[in-house]
């Protein structure tokens, strides 16, 4: 295959639209799969980095976390917005997250929340979680009496897992509204109708917003502790010591956002694969049973989180591909969960998908913190909603974010009619 189309191939990755076209995106992956799996992306406002499309060289890089680590370029973002980030760290106010940091700090950092994920609390959670998938649901069977139309993605699937992840740390109903806003600005970033403004400075402002709300959160649950993981995190000790401001800033902020707009993105994906699958939206509602399996799949399907970075601690290769020490690789998980050598017929939505090695939640000692609470809020969700829907069809187009990181749709008009 010539170098030209190659590089033209690779180019997906470092164009934000790109994701918002799953037809060019996928036609250029398949082609990146099969033709060049370890791919160089020169291409700016990016700096250079390879693009690894293929399952089991992305399972082996997170594997070798001594050799790939997340410090200094844990996901794509572009030259000035690195610079800026690096910047904001040096000064002591830049958000350090899990996903910026190597063991062994970040598997101390990690067991800090890590209780609040494990089944036992999950099965605590549930009860909530059930409750808040009712709530949504029961929202869509009032106004659907006869034939109903909403923007399913706008008005069900992006408020509902913040309402969970808010309802775990344990914060206000009254402050989700415009925790709302903030995520979609800061995980936005790349898309015209949810960008505060172009300019770099604009979203910093939006970053500095969510520091001073969560410093005071932190200040309030050190003076008077709840029994929530807000009040986990503002209390807890490394080596002795609280965590700093930015620290625990940090902490929420992953927590907050990695905990949204990725479940929101697998909630309206998942039901536009429904509805653009009668058979399987039958096979699902008449077996509910199948319901493990169908949320592993959608989760396979949409695959929100686009890609990781990991950058490498000293010459090595991939395929007999060499890479430099310092040189960076971009994890397709998009591309990876297409993989014909790992997926029979990958393009297939299908519930019932049983091995289903997918890699969205990741692979390694990064794994997904909330992959239990994501699998558990899916799953109550359509558990739920199939058996009260006697119709559903698509309103109008649906429409994807811009991204090079997290996305899904931004818009699902759909219109349906309940039993
Ligand atoms: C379908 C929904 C979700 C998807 C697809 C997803 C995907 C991912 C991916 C790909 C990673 C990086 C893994 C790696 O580097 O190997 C990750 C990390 C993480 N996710 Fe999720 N996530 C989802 C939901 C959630 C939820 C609900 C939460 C929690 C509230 C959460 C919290 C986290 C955290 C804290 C990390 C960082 C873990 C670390 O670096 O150690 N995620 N997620």
């Amino acid at each position: 295959m010539s170098a030209p189309i190659i590089d033209q191939a690779a180019k997906v990755f470092a164009d934000p639209t790109s994701y918002a076209d799953e037809p060019r995106l996928h036609a250029a992956l398949t082609h990146l799969r099969a033709h060049a799996p370890v791919s160089l992306v020169d291409s700016r406002p990016y700096r250079p980095f390879w693009a690894i499309t293929k399952h089991a060289d992305i399972m082996k890089i997170e594997r070798a976390n001594d050799l790939f680590i997340n410090e200094p370029r844990p996901l794509l973002a572009t030259a000035d917005a690195d610079d800026m980030a690096r910047e904001q760290l040096d000064a002591g106010m830049g958000l350090r997250t899990l996903i910026h940091m190597d063991d062994p700090q970040h598997r101390v950092v990690r067991a800090i929340g890590a209780d609040w994920f494990r089944p036992k609390a999950m099965r605590v959670l549930k009860v909530r979680v059930d409750e808040l998938a009712k709530v949504y649901v029961d929202k869509m069977v009032a106004a659907g009496a006869d034939v109903s139309e909403c923007d399913f993605v706008q008005e069900v699937a992006v408020n509902y897992p913040l309402y969970v992840i808010m309802s775990l740390l344990g914060l206000p109903e009254s402050d989700f509204p415009r925790m709302l806003a903030l995520t979609q600005e800061l995980f936005g970033g790349d898309d015209d109708e949810f960008k505060r403004g172009a300019m770099l400075e604009e979203q910093l402002q939006v970053l500095l917003e969510f520091l001073g709300y969560f410093n005071t959160l932190t200040a309030s649950r050190r003076q008077q502790p709840t029994e929530d993981l807000a009040s986990a995190i503002a209390n807890a000790r490394v080596d002795g010591q609280p965590l700093s401001d930015v620290e625990t800033t940090s902490y929420y902020v992953i927590i907050a956002t990695a905990g949204h707009d990725t479940t929101s993105a697998t909630i309206a994906g998942g039901l536009q694969a429904l509805i653009e699958n009668p058979d399987q939206r039958k096979r699902l509602s008449d077996s509910l049973d199948l319901m493990p399996l169908a949320t592993e799949e959608m989760i396979r399907w949409v695959t929100p989180v686009k890609e990781f970075m990991r950058t490498a601690t000293a010459d090595t290769s991939i395929r007999g591909v060499p890479i430099a020490q310092g040189e960076s690789v971009c994890l397709s998980y998009v591309s990876g969960n297409r993989d014909e050598e790992v997926f029979d017929h990958p393009f297939r939505f299908h519930v019932g998908r049983d091995p289903n090695k997918h890699l969205a939640f990741g692979y390694g000692v990064h794994f997904c913190l909330g992959a239990a609470l994501a699998r558990m809020e899916a799953n109550s969700f359509f558990t739920e909603l199939l058996p009260q829907l006697k119709t559903i069809e698509l309103k109008g187009n649906p429409e994807l974010i811009s991204t090079t990181f997290v996305g899904g749709l931004k818009h699902l008009p759909i219109r349906y009619e309940v039993r």
